[in-house]
C-alpha cells in the first residue's frame, strides 16, 4: 500500500493531538483555588484539558474523559425564552483526574454533583471545570449532573450564521454544526466524543418539541407538555438537537419498516412537505449505493423560520429553516452515512461531509432522470479560474471557510473526478467499504486517501494533493 507522505504525516499529528487525554498539570494549576486533590487514594491527579486539539477549534471538547450518554432534561418557554435545563452525564475517565471541563455558553450553573457529591466547579469563558471531591481513576466511571437556567438568546458562529439553541418566534431552531451544543448544553463538544442521548422536552401545552431518535413519551400536565425522545445510536454532539415549534407529527415507515416522523410547522402550507415526499425511494437507493441505513429512525424538521437560512443533517433528523427542495433532501440523507455514521475527527476534515453528501445530491438527481453527475461536473469545470468556488482548498478551508462553495462544490468534483480516474467499480466499492470500515467513528482525509489507493490500487496522493490542497482550478490530475 503507498502511503501519501504529507496526508500521512498530517495523521499522525492529529492522532497526537486528539489523544492528549489529560493536559499535563501546568505549573499554575498546582496552586489554583479549587485544586487540592484532596481525599483520594494515590496521587491527586491532573486536570483534564480544556480542548481536544482541534486546530480550527481549540477550545472545543474536553481532555481526560469519554462521554457514554447525555441525558438532558430541559424546560423551555418560547415566549419569554426562559431555559431550565438539567444535565446528567455518564462518562469514564481516559486518565486520572484532578478536575475536568465540560463547554456550556451563557446560563446560570445552579448546582454540579459528581456520583451524587456536590462538586467544586468555576467558569472560565466557554469552560465549565468541574473538580470532583476525589480525584477519578483513569478507566472509572462517572456521573455528573448539571443543573443550569437562564435566558436563551441567537448565538452566531464563527462566520456570523445563526446556530446553536436559536431562539425564534415560536420556538426555537437548533442547529449545533460545528461547536454549538455548548450554548444549550454542557458537553464534551467535539465529534471525537460521541454518545447516545435522552431528552425530556417540556414545553407550554400546545408547542411540540422534537429531538433526535425516537418520540418513546408524551404527557401534557398542568399547562406543560413533555416529550421524551431517545436516541440510542452514538452521535456527535453537533448533530443534536431539540426544536421547539408549531409542529404537526406524522409517522409513516420507510425501507425495512423503518420509524419516520416528521415534524412540520403547521403555520407553512401544505406544499411545505413536497421535498420530502421521496424519502422512502431515497433511503432505499442511498442503502443500495452506500450500505444499510445507519440509525434506528429518519424523518425530517421543516421550520417557519427563515432567519438561519439553512439545513442541517441532524442525525436521524435534518432540520430545515423552510420547506426544502428535493436535492437539499438527498444531500441531509446522504449526511446520514457521510457525517454522521463516519464522522470528521478534526474540523478540518469537513470537505468528507459536505464533498459526499452534495455528491451524493448529483448522484440522487441522475438516477431520476435530471442531470448526469457527469454533466454537472463539466458545467462547473468549465467555469474560469476567477468563480468562487475554487478556493480556498477543501483539505483545509480555514475555520472561518467551513461552509464555504468550495468545500460543497470542488468537493463534489473531487469525488467525481476519482470516480473517472478508478473508474466506476472501484469508486463504488469504495463508498461502500468508507462507510463499512468506519460507522460509528471519527475518519480523517489520510484515512480515505489510504482506502482510495487499496482499492483501487493506484497511486494518488498527487490527485488528492491537486484537488483538496491546492488553491485554484485543477489543470491536470
Ligand atoms: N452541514 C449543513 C449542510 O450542509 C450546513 C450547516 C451550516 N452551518 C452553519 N453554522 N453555517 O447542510
Ligand atoms: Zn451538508
Amino acid at each position: 500500500m503507498v502511503i501519501c507522505r504529507r496526508v500521512g504525516a498530517a495523521l499522525v499529528a492529529t492522532t497526537v493531538t486528539l489523544s492528549l487525554g489529560a493536559a499535563p498539570a501546568p505549573a499554575s494549576a498546582t496552586g489554583h483555588g479549587h485544586d487540592h486533590g484532596h481525599g483520594g487514594v494515590g496521587t491527586p491527579g491532573t486536570p483534564g484539558a480544556p480542548g481536544v486539539g482541534d486546530g480550527y477549534f481549540p477550545a472545543a471538547g474536553n481532555g481526560g474523559y469519554d462521554v457514554l450518554h447525555y441525558g438532558l432534561d430541559i424546560r423551555y418557554e418560547p415566549a419569554t425564552r426562559a431555559f431550565a435545563g438539567t444535565a446528567t452525564i455518564s462518562a469514564r475517565a481516559t486518565a486520572r483526574l484532578s478536575r475536568f471541563n465540560l463547554d456550556l455558553r451563557g446560563f446560570d450553573v445552579r448546582a454540579v454533583t459528581v456520583d451524587g457529591r456536590a462538586a467544586r466547579y468555576d467558569r472560565d469563558g466557554q469552560e465549565l471545570r468541574i473538580s470532583p471531591r476525589h480525584a477519578l481513576s483513569r478507566g472509572e466511571r462517572f456521573t455528573v449532573v448539571v443543573r443550569y437556567d437562564g435566558t436563551t438568546g441567537r448565538p452566531t458562529d464563527v462566520e456570523g450564521a445563526l446556530y446553536g439553541w436559536v431562539s425564534t418566534p415560536d420556538g426555537s431552531f437548533v442547529a449545533n454544526e460545528p461547536d454549538g451544543a455548548s450554548t444549550w448544553y454542557p458537553v464534551n463538544d467535539h465529534p471525537t466524543d460521541k454518545a447516545s442521548y435522552d431528552f425530556r422536552l417540556t414545553v407550554p401545552a400546545g408547542k411540540t418539541a422534537v429531538a433526535n431518535g425516537e418520540l418513546v413519551g408524551q404527557r401534557t400536565r398542568d399547562g406543560w407538555t413533555t416529550f421524551v425522545w431517545r436516541a440510542r445510536d452514538p452521535m456527535a454532539s453537533y448533530l443534536s438537537t431539540a426544536s421547539v415549534g408549531d409542529y404537526d407529527l406524522r409517522r409513516s415507515t420507510g425501507p425495512r419498516g423503518l420509524p419516520i416522523i416528521d415534524a412540520i410547522d403547521r403555520d407553512l402550507g401544505p406544499e411545505a412537505a413536497d421535498g420530502l415526499a421521496r424519502t422512502r425511494e431515497m433511503i432505499a437507493y442511498f442503502t443500495d449505493l452506500f450500505g444499510r441505513y445507519p440509525f434506528t429512525s429518519y424523518g425530517a424538521i421543516v421550520d417557519d423560520d427563515e432567519d438561519a437560512g439553512y439545513a442541517l443533517e441532524t442525525q436521524t433528523r435534518p432540520m430545515y429553516s423552510g420547506p426544502p427542495g428535493e436535492g437539499t433532501v438527498a444531500h441531509e440523507l446522504a449526511h446520514q452515512w457521510y457525517g454522521n455514521s463516519v464522522s470528521p475527527a478534526r474540523w478540518q476534515e469537513i470537505w468528507l461531509n459536505e464533498g459526499f453528501a452534495s455528491y451524493a445530491e448529483w448522484l440522487w438527481e441522475e438516477h431520476t432522470g435530471g442531470r448526469t453527475a457527469q454533466a454537472r461536473f463539466d458545467t462547473f469545470y468549465a467555469r474560469p479560474e476567477t468563480a468562487s468556488f475554487w478556493n480556498p482548498p477543501p483539505g483545509d478551508p480555514g475555520a472561518t471557510n467551513l461552509f464555504a462553495g468550495s468545500v460543497y462544490t470542488k468537493g463534489a468534483m473531487t469525488l467525481h473526478a476519482l470516480r473517472t480516474k478508478i473508474g466506476d467499480r472501484a469508486f463504488f466499492a469504495l463508498l461502500r467499504a468508507w462507510y463499512a470500515a468506519n460507522r460509528n467513528d471519527t475518519v480523517t482525509t489520510a484515512d480515505f486517501v489510504r482506502l482510495a489507493e487499496q482499492v483501487s490500487r493506484r497511486q494518488l496522493d498527487a490527485f488528492f494533493q491537486t484537488w483538496l490542497y491546492t488553491p485554484g482550478k485543477p489543470a491536470v490530475w
